[in-house]
């Protein structure tokens, strides 16, 4: 599949064209960045590992029946998707608090939310992601109710898949952000990535972070983390990660 011309570059992640109008290639690069671009760098291989918990992880959803962006991995550290138009809301499920939840509620760090609670925030760098509630998303036009419900409900199924999953693996999954967006036809599919830089993942054994908060708030070697994710992913499927 030929790379053609680069469509948008993220802040992790760039999207070029390929031949076909309906398929994106995802290139995950090294870069590192935190506290809406504030705090950058560059990391050897992190691309990499990425894109392979990735594409491991979106196998695992369409395997279990929800439907995502994922083809194809024609390398370590691309993806092949279908092209969607996205839904500018970053998806957000909590098993337990931490982050945002914990500096602007009364919530201790670690206690456990049962059920998970959502939060949808507004995708706007610039107006550094508003929390929306479901009026402000319908009122804004960006979900009927009944999308709006589907989606609540997909990333429900999600947290279920993901967190059985990791705790096979000895870690705790405490959130995770998800993105979504609509086919030309109007079905909509789980996009973007599900990686340690939109996970929390903590260590069922030491509690310790195995996520982008080791980078965040320099906790450790963020590489030693996320390479002990990927191990523990990969030994699951050697495919994905050769
Ligand atoms: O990370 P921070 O404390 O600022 O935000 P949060 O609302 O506590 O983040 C919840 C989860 O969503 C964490 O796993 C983040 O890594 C992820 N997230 C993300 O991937 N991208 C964002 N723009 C915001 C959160």
């Amino acid at each position: 599949m030929k790379k053609g011309e680069v469509l948008y570059k993220g802040k992790a992640k760039s999207l070029y064209r390929t031949g076909d109008p309906g398929v994106l290639l995802v290139e995950f690069r090294d870069d590192i960045t935190a506290f809406d671009g504030q705090k950058k760098d560059v990391l050897s291989s992190k691309g990499r590992l990425n894109a392979q918990v990735s594409a491991f992880l979106f196998r695992l959803l369409e395997r279990k029946g929800i439907a995502t962006h994922f083809i194809d991995m024609p390398d370590e550290s691309h993806m092949l998707v279908k092209a969607l138009d996205m839904i500018p809301l970053e998806v957000i499920v909590r098993n337990i608090a931490a982050g945002s939840l914990v500096r602007q509620y009364p919530f201790r760090e670690g206690t456990v939310l049962e059920p998970p609670v959502i939060v949808i925030d507004y995708k706007d760098d610039s107006r550094h992601d508003p929390m929306l509630n479901d009026d402000l998303i319908i009122a804004l036009g960006i979900l009927t109710p009944d999308d709006l419900a589907m989606i609540k409900e997909m990333a429900l199924r999600v947290n279920s898949v993901l967190r059985e999953f990791f705790a096979s693996l000895g870690i705790t999954l405490v959130d995770f952000k998800i993105e979504f967006g609509r086919t030309p036809d109007g079905k909509i599919l789980l996009g973007d990535e599900i990686s340690m830089d939109s996970m929390r993942l903590w260590d069922m054994s030491t509690g310790k972070s195995l996520d982008k908060d080791v980078y965040r708030f320099s906790k450790g070697d963020v590489m030693e983390a996320y390479n002990r994710v990927a191990e523990r992913v990969c030994a699951e499927d050697k495919e994905v990660c050769k």
